[in-house]
């Protein structure tokens, strides 16, 4: 387990609505089986006890995953990328490029890990994916953490990063890729994270679908797969590992 010192900055809620609208269908589901109780059984109890409790299932169901979802965005993500930064083994000098980098949750996590490096995050800032993205947000979240001198942002799509060929020595992306809506556009993706990527440079994708393309992907792009694995359920957007993220790791070889 890492132990990192404590958040200073505010990173938001990953893609903010789905947790409000499980919350507020719980909350419908559970006004619909107080009106029922108010009701009473009427001439079926039978009928009425199994509707009052599918609607207390269905509510306690969606505040359950509500709750994991906001337990991930807000403390499990930042857990276990401090351990995935951790096993990546930064020496301090790198250059670090966080592809979607958002509020800079893992961007200046890493940052602090790059004492004599640079840490440089892209990202097209929606809000739909984080609340209150954007670019401001991120400076400042770099400046309350003290990081502020070695952190760069860019605004870009991920789809064709404003980079160099081998201009990065680690490649890291959270939650992010998904985002692009067609199996191509991430594709694209992938191989522009491989491109930039510098030979004997470590990558590290982690997201909740699409990792077995991913992996995939960065075969064919010349990249070696040294991970893939499922992050358990300190990852998990919900109840189950169908909603939990994945871990794809890979190096580019040195010849
Ligand atoms: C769920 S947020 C995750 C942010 C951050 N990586 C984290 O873990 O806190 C997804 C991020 O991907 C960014 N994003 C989505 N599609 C993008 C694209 N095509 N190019 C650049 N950024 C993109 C969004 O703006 C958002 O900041």
């Amino acid at each position: 387990m890492s132990s990192s010192p404590p958040r200073r900055g505010e990173y938001g809620f990953d893609a903010p609505y789905a947790p409000l609208f499980m919350a507020l269908g719980g909350a419908c589901l559970l006004a619909l089986c107080g009106l029922r109780l108010r009701e009473g059984p009427g001439g079926a109890p039978m009928a009425h006890r199994v509707s009052v409790a599918g609607l207390a299932f269905g509510a306690s169901w969606l505040f359950l995953n509500a709750g994991l979802f906001v337990y991930t965005t807000r403390v499990g993500k930042f857990a276990v990328w401090a351990e995935l930064l951790d096993e990546i083994g930064l020496e301090g000098d790198e250059r670090l490029l966080d592809i979607g980098c958002g509020r800079g949750a893992v961007l200046l996590m890493a940052a602090r890990r790059l004492p004599r490096g640079r840490a440089v995050g892209l990202d097209h800032w929606s809000t739909a994916d984080q609340s209150g993205n954007a670019e401001r947000v991120t400076l400042r979240n770099a400046a309350l953490e003290g990081v502020a001198d070695r952190v760069e942002l860019r605004t870009g799509d991920m789809r064709e990063l404003p980079f160099a060929d081998e201009s990065f020595d680690v490649v890291v992306s959270s939650l992010a890729i998904h985002n692009v809506p067609a199996a191509a556009g991430r594709t694209k993706a992938v191989c522009e994270a491989a491109r930039v990527l510098k030979r004997g440079g470590k990558l590290a994708i982690v997201d909740m679908r699409h990792d077995r393309a991913y992996a995939a992907d960065l075969e064919a792009c010349g990249l070696k797969i040294t991970g893939h694995r499922s992050l358990g359920h300190r990852f998990w957007y919900g109840f189950g590992p169908w909603v939990g993220a994945r871990l794809v790791a890979a190096t580019k070889p040195t010849s």
